[in-house]
């Protein structure tokens, strides 16, 4: 078994992960990051809307400031926003995104030079910085190619299993090197979980397969609870039984959303801001004309229509949208409209942590000492109920570069924690056995049953029914995983079945808290709604759910006040 030791050690390279490492190279000689896919394949890459700024650069924008910026963050979010993580988020956004053109990503720009500003939903003023439709792919490789120059060491293929705790602190890990096919144990002095979304736990997602949740598989065996996870975004509109999105830019830009009769719908639902209202806001009016039957030809789907934009606009603007929907539905946008449907996207909720990026323990005062996250797999409170589009990607850089600040602080000191004979023990036993069992239900089976579980059980609308009936699933899937599972493919090297088996334990058991933390609240509010309790109930319910393991394995949970001074 391998040893590897690094000052501080980064999980994910997507966009947080990337740039927590540049900052910490200010500070460190050695950071290590490692990845479980090829690290240019990190999920963020298919971001493609934009990044939120309150540049105020176009005539539209002029009276832009990051205070309003706040406050549309927190009234997207439906109360659940702590003030003091969105005053960092939207006063800092303007400088990390100056920085990230610094380092080469293209934006696209004015007619006189300055970098351009489009509309998305949510925000009062046209606000999204972007590099025409491919703005994560941009961000994604200027950052890896910093990286590059600041020499931090990439363990690509990379599979981590577990984090070596001692008490509240984290001394390294246990990962899976999937190309060799053997346990490396990494030590550090800081680690920080930057391991992207979970909603490979829904049928049709935009999200990468990569997005399996695997941090908080992770901070869930360590007692680390998680925040908010009843809070599943939709986006509105991915391509039709695909999985791909087609960004809310086409909105920004113009789009119309129109159902099977050709009405613009969101006329109806949203008078004002028709189809540039909160996501949360339009996925239910979609889902409500698919309901009451107005998908197109009476099925599951709706239209975006770009039909009169102009051709520049579009490939200008849009260029992967018009390719996309010609590759994967046949279909041009510039004379025909695009199949859309709901498809979940993101999860506002993940592990806590404070603004530095810390991880917190069960209560407020059981801080983490040298374990940080961000992005995605986070939840630093800045998106509450509901994450208004392109403030992911800000908060991915602005949490990131916090997080790789303060974590190569609590790193400087060196290495100091031991290696973890019984947890590598357990690990080499756990791994042997799953290539040797003679199981009898393969993992991407009971991935299906979990994946339409979640969508039809825990999707845009819910009740108390569907999550009981969705959790006694849950219950049985986590039991065959455990009895009988077995991976066919026997062989060491790139064992894919092996790590997707490994992705589904995590998945099994943070669906499980959201469903509960789903159940639990009863009441509507943001990406959660609950047809039994449509209303939102601000009483009773502005609190974050926190839930976690105890340490017989059985789920418990508390709430916790919502931060409103910064
Ligand atoms: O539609 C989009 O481009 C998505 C952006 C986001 O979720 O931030």
């Amino acid at each position: 078994m391998k040893n590897i030791d690094h000052q501080l050690v980064i999980i994910g390279g997507g966009a947080a992960g990337l740039r927590a490492a540049i900052e910490a190279k200010k500070e460190l000689d050695d950071v290590g990051l490692i990845s479980k896919v090829r690290t240019l394949r990190s999920h963020s890459v298919s971001a493609q809307g934009g990044i939120a700024a309150s540049l105020a650069n176009i005539q539209e924008s002029h009276n832009d400031s990051w205070e309003k910026h706040l406050q549309d963050t927190i009234e997207g979010g439906a109360g659940l926003v702590d003030k003091d993580a969105g005053e960092v988020l939207a006063k800092n956004a303007g400088g990390n995104v100056i920085e990230l053109e610094r380092m080469g990503v293209p934006f696209s720009r004015t007619e006189e030079g300055k970098l351009d500003q489009r509309p998305f939903g949510g925000h009062t003023f046209p606000r999204a910085l972007y590099a025409a439709d491919r703005t994560g792919h941009a961000i994604v490789y200027a950052l890896y190619g910093e990286n590059v120059k600041l020499e931090t060491t990439f363990y690509d293929e990379y599979f981590v299993l577990d984090l070596m705790t001692d008490g509240n602190s984290v001394s390294g890990l246990v990962a899976y090197d999937v190309r060799a096919g053997e346990l490396v144990v990494f030590r550090a002095g800081a680690v920080i979980l930057a391991t992207g979304g979970c909603s490979q736990a829904y049928q049709l997602t935009s999200s990468g397969t990569a997005s399996t949740g695997d941090g908080l598989g992770m901070a869930l065996k360590n007692g680390i609870p998680l925040q908010d996870m009843e809070f599943i975004q939709f986006h509105p509109t991915g391509l039709r039984d695909k999985g791909i999105l087609i960004t809310e830019a086409a909105r920004g830009e113009g789009g119309y959303l129109r159902n099977d009769r050709g009405n613009r719908f969101m006329e109806k639902y949203e008078p004002e801001s028709k189809e540039l209202a909160p996501r949360d806001r339009v996925v239910r009016a979609m889902q409500r004309e698919i309901n009451e039957g107005r998908g197109i030809d009476g099925k599951d789907y709706l239209h975006i229509d770009l039909t009169h934009l102009s051709s520049a606009k579009i490939e200008r603007k849009l260029p992967t949208i018009r390719e996309l929907a010609l590759d994967f539905a046949n279909v041009d946008p510039l004379e025909q409209p695009i199949p859309v449907q709901p498809m979940a996207h993101y999860c506002m909720g993940g592990i806590p942590t404070d603004t530095t990026g810390r991880v917190q323990g069960k209560e407020v005062q059981d801080e983490w000492q040298n374990l940080y996250a961000a992005g995605e797999a986070a939840c630093v409170s800045v998106h509450g109920a509901n994450r208004l589009g392109t403030n992911s990607l800000l908060e991915a850089v602005t949490f990131g570069k916090r997080a790789g600040r303060f974590a190569a602080e609590q790193a400087k000191p060196g290495i100091s924690g031991k290696i973890d004979a019984n947890l590598v023990d357990r690990y080499n036993s756990r791994l042997n056995s799953l290539r040797k069992d003679q199981g009898s239900v393969r993992s991407h089976e009971l991935h299906d049953g979990l994946k339409e579980t979640m969508t039809e059980k825990c999707g845009v609308f819910r009740s108390s029914e569907d999550l009981t009936e969705a959790l006694d699933i849950i219950h049985q899937l986590q039991k065959e995983y455990s009895e009988k599972l077995v991976i066919e493919d026997r062989s060491d090297n790139f064992n894919t079945e092996l790590r997707t088996a490994l992705e589904l334990g995590n998945m099994l058991e943070y669906s499980e808290v959201i469903v509960r933390a789903a159940l639990e609240r009863e009441e509507s509010r943001g990406a959660h709604y609950r047809t039994d309790f449509p209303d939102r109930q601000d009483e009773e319910w502005l609190r974050h759910s926190f839930f976690y393991k105890n340490s017989s394995g059985k789920l418990r949970y508390h709430y916790r006040p919502v931060r409103n001074s910064t």
